[in-house]
């Protein structure tokens, strides 16, 4: 398989999994994404989160769409609404699978997680709730100033729709995070790490956009139990996170929408942080587009998987914003240095896994 090419399943149609992640679950890998259509439309969900199955990570089986949109509109999964950056991990204590994604409309305002259940892997999932989460609830981290009723006051007075993406100076100057306190926070680009111990986290963009908060999910993972700002005014989106030997690791990218930007990478030794950034880990060129590490590839982080034998793919989205059921896949591997890690560019997918597909 080479990276950015069409990766056919076993119909011979190219995978339709954007903005996706990997659940390794009974010696299977399932892949969930995004299931777009051909044109500018495809930005929007028309049939669902689309799964896949694989034993060895390159032959993947179509087995269709796992969470399927409805057409009540008053459902936060209606046809047309947006399913962004779908996740799924499973839940020992309850035997459920449990599937986290943006949930938000076209105008792309809602800024919610949509939380969805299955007793089977592959689904179908149903809805549980589509909120904002932390109503409520200050983090872990909350500062004095953040509890200031009279800027959270002044942040509501303004209103949502002030806040663009990227306008950091205005950002910084309100307290956001304060003025969502009592109806909860902003919840977009988002993923799903499961620790060692179970306890499994909920990395998402909030704020607008200029903050990460990562929340702990409660023991059935269907709400926060508690959470941290991480970057304040950063503006990292397509967060994923992963551990190894003890430390965690984050890769994300900046906040430019479908546009490329430079990915970024930070350390913790704990998912609540401190967070310590490295910079960009990607090294290399695609040739297929001449872009290198100041574009990440022309693509954007979705996912890092941890393979049996302690290698790690990170998997990045090249966006076809014009046709978006044409996005293609990279994957590539992460090499960890003392620093940190980076991600290098490599022609082909290499799982090499000991496992027919
Ligand atoms: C990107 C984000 C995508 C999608 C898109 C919409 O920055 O990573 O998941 O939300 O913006 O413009």
């Amino acid at each position: 398989m080479i990276n950015g090419d069409l990766w056919p399943d076993n119909k011979g149609v190219h995978i339709n999994a954007h903005g996706g992640g990997i659940l390794a679950h009974g010696g299977q890998y399932y892949w969930f994404g995004e299931d777009k259509i051909a044109g500018v439309e495809g930005r929007l969900a028309w049939h669902g989160v689309h799964a896949y199955s694989s034993s060895a990570l390159i032959h993947w089986q179509d087995e269709g769409i796992a969470l399927a949109v409805n057409d009540d509109p008053a459902s936060p999964i209606c046809r047309g609404c947006r399913i962004e950056r779908p996740k799924v991990i499973f839940n020992k204590a309850t035997g459920r699978f449990v599937m986290w994604f943006h949930s938000t409309n076209d105008k792309h305002t809602l800024a919610r997680s949509g939380v969805a259940v299955a007793e089977h892997v592959l689904g179908p999932y149903r809805l549980v709730h589509a909120r904002r989460p932390d109503a409520g609830r200050w983090p872990l981290n909350a500062t004095e100033a953040d509890r200031d009723p009279a800027t959270a006051g002044v942040a509501a007075a303004v209103g949502e729709s002030a806040f663009g993406n990227g306008e950091w100076d205005f950002n910084t100057r309100h307290n956001i995070l304060g003025r969502d306190f009592a109806n909860g926070q902003m919840a977009r680009d988002m993923n799903l790490f499961v620790d060692d111990d179970g306890a499994a986290y909920h990395i998402h963009a909030s704020e607008h956009n200029g903050t990460l908060h990562i929340a702990r999910l409660t023991d059935d993972y269907l709400d926060h139990a508690e959470y941290v700002r991480a970057f304040p005014n950063r503006w990292m989106e397509a967060p994923a996170m992963f551990k190894r030997d003890g430390r965690y690791y984050l890769l994300m990218s900046g906040c430019t929408g479908w546009a490329p930007n430079a990915a970024r990478g930070a350390v913790a030794e704990h998912p609540f942080g401190p967070w310590r950034e490295i910079g960009n880990p990607c090294r290399g060129v695609n040739p297929a587009n001449g872009l290198g590490a100041e574009l990440t590839y022309g693509s954007q982080s979705t996912f890092v998987l941890r393979l049996p034998d302690d290698r790690y793919l990170a998997m990045f989205d090249l966006w076809q914003p014009k046709d978006f059921i044409d996005s293609r896949y990279l994957w590539l591997p992460v090499v960890f240095t003392s620093e940190g890690y980076e991600i290098h560019w490599t022609p082909e997918v290499v799982i090499g896994l000991q496992r027919r597909g």
